[in-house]
């Protein structure tokens, strides 16, 4: 290549290695490259040529032609290139960082409840009994002193199922199954999940209970308020309860209560609560399982600790609960 060929390539080879983008970079091909580029134009003035200079100046030109190309070439590479490191640079993931958790879980506040509830009594040594939740009529309600066609029977709007059965309504009949196959003394508290056709604030159509029943002789509606109390008064963390145990009427027990509670925090503060049904076993409930009514006497109380969740936090709303909300589930753990 002669001299003037020599410059054309170093003004290339500096232009496009000062271009600092591909759109510059593609102005400064056109310079040269272009339909009016120095290069073209070089070709362009062959025209003119004898053969014989058209041989050698053509080989030279095609020769400058391609180190511009190679050129340009080398550059369009190292801008891509540098546009990719500027990217990556940009979305760079520090893989030695911890991973995102998913958050720890936690109980369940009506598990939290039923939790402690089960440590207080197994703590003052009652066992812990079961049921199904699908149950007969025998054990929800007859063998509780409950006929067929009992007044009582519609204190509870049942969910029946197939084959006459029912979803048990109360906790009271793992009593029943309990004392079938277990004489006294009885000591056991029997918690699960209870159903019935019931929807409002203090009222889910699937909520908890706990059931407990002590039989031996000579236990008294006396023994029920002393244990009842100081349940509550360990479940509550303090001595200062307001409860009342108020006159009411069960099939299965004689003398019946029911046991209120006031709340002391939340948007019902100082207003009653109902949390649990009580009272002193019915003769004929003994009867029923075969335990002597002379010889042996006994409580029992059926409480509801999602009421109890209530009072503990103040909620005003039972089904609050079971809406699955995260963000007020949360709060409890
Ligand atoms: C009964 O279910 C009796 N079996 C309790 C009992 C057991 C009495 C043993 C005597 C001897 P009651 O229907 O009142 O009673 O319900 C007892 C408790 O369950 C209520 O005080 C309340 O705390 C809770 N409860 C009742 N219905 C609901 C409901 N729909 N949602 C949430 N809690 C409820
Ligand atoms: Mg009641």
């Amino acid at each position: 290549m002669d001299a003037s060929l020599l410059a054309i390539l170093t003004e290339a080879n500096s232009a496009m290695s000062q271009a600092s983008d591909p759109a510059a970079l593609e102005n400064i091909k056109a310079q040269f490259l272009g339909k009016q580029g120095k290069v073209t134009e070089l070709l362009k003035g062959m025209a003119a040529l004898s053969p014989e200079e058209k041989k050698t100046r053509g080989a030279e030109i095609n020769q400058l032609k391609q180190q511009v190309e190679a050129v340009l070439n080398a550059r369009r590479e190292a801008l891509a290139d540098a546009a990719l490191q500027v990217k990556l640079q940009a979305q760079a993931i520090d893989v030695t960082k911890p991973g995102r958790s998913r958050g720890v879980g936690g109980l369940h506040p009506a598990m939290r409840t039923l939790e402690r509830i089960e440590e207080i009594f197994t703590s003052i040594g009652f066992d812990l009994a079961d049921g199904p939740e699908i149950e007969t009529d025998f054990h929800n309600f007859t063998a509780l002193n409950t006929p067929e066609n009992h007044p009582a029977r519609s204190m509870h709007d049942t969910f029946y199922v197939e084959g006459g059965n029912l979803l048990r309504t109360h906790t009271s009949p793992m009593q029943v199954r309990y004392m079938q196959t277990s004489k006294p003394p009885i000591r056991i508290i029997a918690p699960g999940r209870v159903y019935r056709v019931d929807s409002d604030a203090t009222h889910s159509p699937m909520f908890h209970q706990v059931e407990g029943l002590w039989i031996d002789e000579g236990v008294s509606f006396a023994d029920l308020k002393a244990v009842f109390i100081d349940f509550l008064k360990t479940f509550f963390e303090t001595d200062d309860l307001t409860i009342r145990f108020r006159p009411s009427f069960f099939p299965f027990t004689e003398p019946s209560a029911e046991i209120d509670m006031a709340f002391t925090s939340g948007p019902n503060k100082g207003k009653w609560l109902e949390i649990a049904g009580s009272g002193q076993v019915h003769p004929n409930v003994l009867r029923h399982v075969g335990i002597d009514p002379e010889k042996y006497t006994g409580f029992a109380f059926g409480v509801g600790p999602d009421r109890l969740t209530m009072l503990r936090y103040g909620i005003n709303d039972l089904r609050l609960f079971y809406e699955n909300d995260i963000r007020f589930l949360q709060q409890f753990n």
